[in-house]
């Protein structure tokens, strides 16, 4: 990374700014990584390009996820951050999702998921791995007999660190080691925790996702993905997206590591904020429930507290209004400050009603008995002032 020799690891925040840069002559060193949009290369000879595709020589071939400066850059500061092997870039949080399903499960495989997912995974789960002729069967990821009871034979494991909307956390630990005694591949979404809260692979997890359009890019600017596992896994990630496509571009990957840089500072704000503001939510006579990982009221506060490293407990949070559904909307529409929105993890504070927007591919009955009501209102915390977002949000209760 640097050419500085110390006894402890670089810190998070060094590794996020530095892990992407190569070595070099210093007078020729960017301090930006540049911006290689290209999407072909140039041989010496058909010899030179057929080793390059075969991997027998290092280079770059084609834009198609056969690799690039930029995005290599990208890839190594993730797996850095997220301390392992190596990761894989892709064009959406969803293309990567789907790139380790298909890795990973063929015809005929089943699939063991916890029901607490984002909406577009479930869809992904329910509607298309079926045409694949692969089944999905949900599971409570809190009820590890029923998880056991669920892993063998399965083709992979999937979970969310800290599930969307309802910010349940899953016990990695447990779930790694009940993946890893029946021969089953764990695939996580760390997503909502970023590494900068977590590193599942550091639990026992096989696969670490992320949108990283979401906390790692931060300033909703790009859509990408990003699976991060061994270098092995990596090159079979790879191989199977020069055929299905869907791999990060470089322009997109140089908005990544733009954003990455700040993950750190960003996450540390981002968490105190919600923190306050769900605080304050849940004095309010108007809420019946806040879902905070960090409030004692939390089912899984104290697991929270020993898997989210950092003593942070996260930028997401969602609440319960009283009222129901109409008065949910209400108090959306009210904000001033705060945006209703798509995505989350921006510096801009975004609030939306799960029910109708990113979770209206579940089916109401699945929904609510998932515990996703009809009047729950997630927020995205961003960076803005405390005091600013707390005005806002206690204003919209009176309209
Ligand atoms: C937890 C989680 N995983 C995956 C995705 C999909 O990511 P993308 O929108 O980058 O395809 C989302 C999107 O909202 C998400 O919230």
């Amino acid at each position: 990374m640097t050419g500085v020799d110390r006894d402890r690891p670089p810190g998070f925040s060094t590794r996020a700014v530095h892990a992407g840069q190569r070595g070099g002559p210093v007078h020729q060193t960017p301090s930006s990584v540049p911006i290689y949009q290209t999407s072909t290369w140039r041989f010496a000879s058909g010899e030179e390009f057929a080793d390059v595709l075969a991997g027998t020589v290092p280079g770059y071939a084609y834009g198609r996820g056969y690799g690039n400066p930029t995005v290599d850059a990208f890839e190594a500061v993730v797996a850095s951050l997220e301390g392992t092997e190596a990761a894989y870039a892709f064009s959406s949080g969803m293309s990567a999702v789907h790139g380790v399903s298909v890795l990973l499960a063929a015809a005929g495989d089943r699939v063991v998921a916890s029901r607490e997912l984002y909406g577009g995974t479930y869809s992904l789960f329910r509607s298309v791995l079926p045409r694949y002729g692969i089944s999905v069967e949900e599971v409570d990821p809190h009820d590890f007999d029923a998880v056991r009871k669920a892993l063998p034979g399965a083709a992979f494991f999937y979970a969310e660190t800290i599930a969307n909307p309802l910010c349940t956390v899953a016990d990695l630990r447990r779930l790694a080691d009940a993946c890893q005694e029946a021969g089953v591949p764990s695939v996580v979404d760390n997503t909502f925790a970023s590494p900068y809260l977590c590193n599942p692979a550091r639990d026992g997890i096989d696969f670490v996702l992320h949108s990283v359009t979401k906390m790692i890019a931060g300033h909703s600017d790009v859509v990408a993905g990003v699976v991060c596992c061994s270098e092995e896994r990596r090159a079979a990630l790879r191989a199977l997206t020069l055929d299905t496509g869907g791999a990060m571009p470089p322009f997109d990957a140089w908005l990544c590591l733009r954003g990455v840089e700040t993950l750190e500072l960003r996450m540390e704000r981002m968490c105190e904020n919600a923190g306050r503001l769900a605080a304050m939510l849940e004095a309010r006579p108007e809420v019946s429930a806040v879902h905070y990982p960090g409030r004692p009221s939390h089912p899984q506060h104290e697991l929270a507290a020993s898997l989210l490293r950092t003593g942070r407990f996260g930028s997401m949070l969602s609440f319960e209004v009283r009222d129901g559904a109409e008065a949910a909307a209400r108090w959306c529409e009210a904000l001033e400050l705060a945006w209703i929105g798509a995505s989350l993890g921006g510096t801009h504070t975004l609030v939306c009603h799960p029910a109708s927007t990113t979770h209206r591919q579940v089916p109401p009955e699945v929904r609510r008995a998932s515990g996703l009501s009809d009047g729950l209102v997630r927020v995205s915390a961003g960076i803005e002032n405390a005091e600013d977002l707390l005005e806002d949000f206690a204003a919209a209760f009176s309209g």
